[in-house]
């Protein structure tokens, strides 16, 4: 219907990038990208009214975004030519055709088409050699100058490497490697830096994207810190990556956010504070760095406790007091980097059988049953809950028998 619009007016539609990978490697993808060679908001507009959807427009990049009664989403773009006015810069735009645009982009399996408009609907248009590219799995740029231009996209090679299975092929990585030693990648911010290094975080084979990034001398840019110890960096996050799937099959309601975990084991050996500044460096939301940067700190109390004999690890209490106050990510982080198996232990016990225990009784339970208004109930919620942990009740009806009694 977008292509059949688009025709009406004498231009062309296609469905570019991700989805197009993806539907040719039966990936699921729910990025709908289209390219308009033409006014991507007039069709915009013209599609909205036609079909009763909603239309976000930013005159300023051109683009729009048409989102459906259902919750469908649609990005329109007008195809484009960028400048890099100097290198890692924002690229300044005009309006150019679609070979045009499509050869601005990444890499080649990234840059095929298909055409939207009634005539030749559907025909996949491979400018570059993309499909023979996605069938060989290679990850192949369009041109030398696309880690100078937007050396972001180092990362997101590594990503779609590990991700896809795929290979870089020789002539791009010798072009990483010459991008690398020119040291383009320190220009990025780390606010862009960091978005792609969490999506391949977040990604299937992130161990593998981090130690290929690790074998590129990439890693430095992300710490400087990180340079001389690379393996012990990559070692980590292949045992985040382990505790991962360790707690994955244990099916706990609570979810934790993969990058978070990769990324506090790819940073662990920095002193809290300099871990602070690199996720502010990175523009992480002040709220998570501060979150990460203390739990991380409690971490490191909870492990000297427990080698220092001051916690136990076989008492539940002790050790639920200690990791209660720390985020899933860090105590997960914890149990993958330590290399104390009595820590490993009690935070194993701890996650299976401990994590989230609460008491059956509400402070309105506790008034009702006679404990005065004030502090006191506080001290009782608190007792009950160190009761459950040590497995001296197990009921509401056993809680209550301790506080009457
Ligand atoms: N792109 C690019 N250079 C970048 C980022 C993106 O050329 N630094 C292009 C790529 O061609 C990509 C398209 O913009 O296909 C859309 O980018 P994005 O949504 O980030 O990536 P996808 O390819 O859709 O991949 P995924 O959704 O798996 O992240």
């Amino acid at each position: 219907r977008l292509g059949g619009l688009a025709a009406e007016a004498g231009e062309r539609a296609f469905l570019v990038g991700g989805l197009v990978r993806d539907i040719i490697l039966h990936r699921r993808n729910t990025d709908v990208d289209v390219v308009v060679e033409g006014a991507a908001i007039d069709l915009g507009n013209r599609f909205a009214r036609e079909y009763g959807w909603h239309l976000h427009a930013h005159q300023r990049f051109g683009t729009a975004v048409l989102l459906g009664p259902e919750g469908e989403r649609i990005d329109l773009a007008t195809s484009r030519i960028e400048h890099y006015p100097y290198p890692a810069a924002l690229p300044e735009v005009e309006a150019g055709s679609i070979k045009a645009d499509l050869f601005r982009r990444d890499f080649t399996i990234n840059a095929l088409a298909v055409e939207l408009d009634g005539t030749r609907f559907g025909r996949l248009l491979d400018l570059f050699g993309g499909l023979q590219d996605i069938r060989q799995g290679t990850i192949r740029v369009l041109h030398s100058l696309s880690f100078v231009e937007d050396p972001t996209r180092i990362l997101r090679a590594a990503r779609f490497e590990a991700e896809l299975a795929f290979q870089i092929d020789a002539q791009s990585l010798r072009l990483i490697r010459n991008a690398v030693d020119l040291e383009l990648p320190a220009r990025l911010s780390g606010h862009r830096l960091f978005r792609e290094l969490r999506y391949l975080l977040e990604a299937g084979g992130a161990v593998e994207g981090v130690r290929r990034l690790a074998g590129l001398g990439m890693l430095r840019f992300v710490h400087p810190a990180l340079e001389a110890e690379r393996d012990g960096a990559v070692e980590r996050v292949e045992a985040g990556r382990d505790v991962l799937d360790w707690y994955r099959l244990l099916f706990r309601e609570e979810a934790p956010v993969r990058w978070k975990v990769l990324l506090t084991l790819l940073l662990w050996k920095l002193p809290p504070e300099e871990l602070g500044d690199a996720l502010t460096g990175f523009e992480v939301r002040s709220r998570d760095a501060h979150r990460i940067t203390g739990d991380r700190r409690r971490a490191d109390r909870f492990e000297q406790a427990v080698i220092g004999g001051a916690v136990r690890g076989e008492d539940p209490a002790g050790v639920f007091e200690h990791l209660e106050r720390i985020s899933l990510e860090i105590v997960l982080a914890l149990m993958a980097v330590t290399g104390h198996a009595g820590v490993r232990e009690a935070i194993s016990h701890y996650i299976q059988h401990l994590r989230g225990i609460r008491g059956a009784l509400s402070g309105s339970d506790l008034i009702e049953l006679g404990v005065p208004q004030g502090p006191e109930v506080g001290r009782w919620l608190e007792r009950l809950v160190r009761a459950r942990v040590r497995g001296e009740v197990n009921s509401a009806e056993e809680e209550r028998e301790l506080v009457v009694r």
